[in-house]
């Protein structure tokens, strides 16, 4: 069942108001590169540089590419891909300002709106047959995302062996989400689309563009459900999972104040899922239902852009935009009970939990210091700090591991991971699986023996440990690999890993 129209207007609109207070920054100072951009890149491009066969080229969607970095590609093309070289056919100097302009917002105002969502819609041959067509555990099997090529593994998770290998959207985004039985697995990508993988017989199911530029994806405890977190339109989109066809769209905005929304999750115990906003200092809670979404609203003080969850879900730890404090948001109740005494910029979303002595620890990395803050969850004192040799991204471990593990992700030691006695809370080993090269990122096997790490690199690797005598076991070539995710774990919440 679809929601009024009237409610569809919102989202129309929204798109519009964001765009329009970029638009200041009209691309009619660049009348030229317009023309440029129109003659040769719209064609893959789209009009709008909204995507089309290639990807969006829009000020949000190039976030992560450097403007020298983007005019190498348009100089050179991309090797193995359709995108081509033009540095023999426009002068540098004009290719210059056509990087300005992709990195300008667009002087016409940008909406994406239901039609625009269910005009999108790939359907694919559905397959009659629901057992595996392969012998692996299916409970314990990894999907690992390739970033450097636009690619996934489908790996076993007891010989580390590849089952598949096979071609994603452009640019995933957040982690991908399995159904609660494991059989499919939906990924979010960048500009906006998600799809549907069923792993028993390795086949797309469907597709469908959601928004021209998402941020994560969250799927309900049941599994009917899929919420999507987009940056560009501001707002947050319901999908039926069988068939990703659209339920609702809720528009990000609040008392007049429109925002876009930096990620969604999956609040199982509470059969919602918990939205965090970019631009309003409120925390969203939506429950599903088969004619729409329902909407809580919780007013915080902050701007909460970064969240962790205790392990019943009655709290929300979340770290404020300015990164100089975090606090404690009882989802209940709906007030904040606590403050947590930390500086630096924690990154908790990527923080990790584990039983110490008689209470429950926190351990979450920092993207702005060099080290580790462990904080007591009865009290929310901080109870320890491990000095590291870098700002860190994640931190991982498993109920079934006595150690815990956390990357070094920027700056020179980029290439080290710290293992942490989740018994005496220190450093008792420090590695660097392939020096010069960023690694991190660390998941478990379902029985937590084996940890499988990630080589960050266009030309890296998985490598395999075992998670006890922390020896290596086995190393994969893989194209950049990002996140690995875990079907047992993830699907059951394993406290540590990542969800
Ligand atoms: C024939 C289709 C095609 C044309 C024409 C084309 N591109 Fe591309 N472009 C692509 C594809 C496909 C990719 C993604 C390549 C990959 O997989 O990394 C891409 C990637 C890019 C990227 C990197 C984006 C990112 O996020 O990594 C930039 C920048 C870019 N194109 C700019 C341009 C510009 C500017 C023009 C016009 C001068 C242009 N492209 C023309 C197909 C095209």
């Amino acid at each position: 069942m679809l929601k009024p129209f009237n409610h569809w207007l919102l989202p129309l609109l929204l798109g519009t108001l964001s765009a329009q207070a970029w638009a200041e920054t009209d691309t009619a100072a660049n009348p030229e590169a317009v023309q440029i951009y129109q003659d040769n890149c719209a064609g893959c491009h789209g009009q709008q540089r909204t995507g089309g066969m290639g990807p969006a080229l829009l000020p949000e969607s190039l976030s992560r590419l450097k403007k020298q970095e983007a005019l190498n590609v348009i100089l050179h093309g991309r090797a193995l891909t359709q995108m081509p070289a033009f540095g023999n056919q426009i002068a540098e100097e004009k290719l210059n300002r056509l990087v300005d302009l992709i990195y300008t917002p667009p002087a016409e105002p940008l909406s994406f709106t239901a039609a625009d969502i269910q005009a999108s819609r790939v359907h694919y041959p559905q397959p009659d047959n629901d057992k595996p067509l392969f012998s692996a555990d299916p409970q314990n099997l990894f999907i690992v995302v390739e970033l450097g090529d636009h690619s996934a593994t489908l790996l076993d998770g007891d010989t580390f062996t590849p089952i598949t290998r096979f071609k994603t959207r452009f640019a995933l985004h957040g982690g991908p989400k399995f159904s609660p039985d494991g059989r499919y697995v939906y990924f979010a990508s960048r500009d906006g689309w998600i799809s549907k993988y069923d792993i028993y017989n390795m086949a797309w199911l469907a597709e469908v563009r959601v928004g021209i530029n998402t941020r994560n994806l969250a799927i309900s405890d049941d599994g009917q459900y899929l919420m999507a977190a987009n940056y560009l339109p501001g707002n947050l989109v319901l999908l039926n999972s069988k068939d990703l066809s659209l339920i609702d769209i809720i528009p990000a905005s609040s008392n007049g104040d429109n925002s876009r929304v930096s990620a969604v999750y999956t609040a199982p115990p509470r059969g919602s899922f918990i939205a965090a906003m970019k631009d309003i200092a409120e925390v969203w809670e939506l429950t599903p239902g088969e004619d729409g979404a329902q909407v809580r609203k919780i007013a915080t003080q902050d701007y909460l852009d970064d969240f962790f969850f205790d392990q019943d879900y009655q709290h929300l730890i979340g770290s404020s935009r300015k990164g100089d404090s975090a606090t404690v948001l009882n989802l209940d109740s709906g007030k904040e009970t606590a403050r947590l005494d930390i500086k630096g910029m924690p990154h908790l979303g990527s923080g990790i939990t584990w039983k110490y002595q008689d209470t429950e620890v926190l351990m979450s990395p920092n993207l702005k210091d060099s080290r580790l803050t462990i904080i007591d969850m009865k009290n929310w004192k901080t109870i320890k700090e491990i000095d590291t040799q870098g700002p860190g991204f994640f931190a991982r471990s498993h109920d079934g591991s006595p150690y815990a593990w956390s990357d070094v992700f920027f700056g020179p030691n980029r290439d080290v991971i710290n293992i942490i006695d989740k018994e005496t809370l220190s450093i008792v080993k420090t590695l660097k699986p392939m020096p010069g090269k960023t690694s991190g990122h660390v998941e478990f096997t379902r029985d937590g023996r084996y940890a499988l790490l990630s080589v960050w690199e266009d030309d890296g690797e998985l490598i395999v440990y075992d998670a006890k005598t922390l020896e290596e076991v086995k190393r994969l070539p893989m194209k950049k690999p990002s996140g690995k995710y875990n079907v047992y774990n993830k699907t059951r919440y394993v406290r540590g890993t990542s969800h």
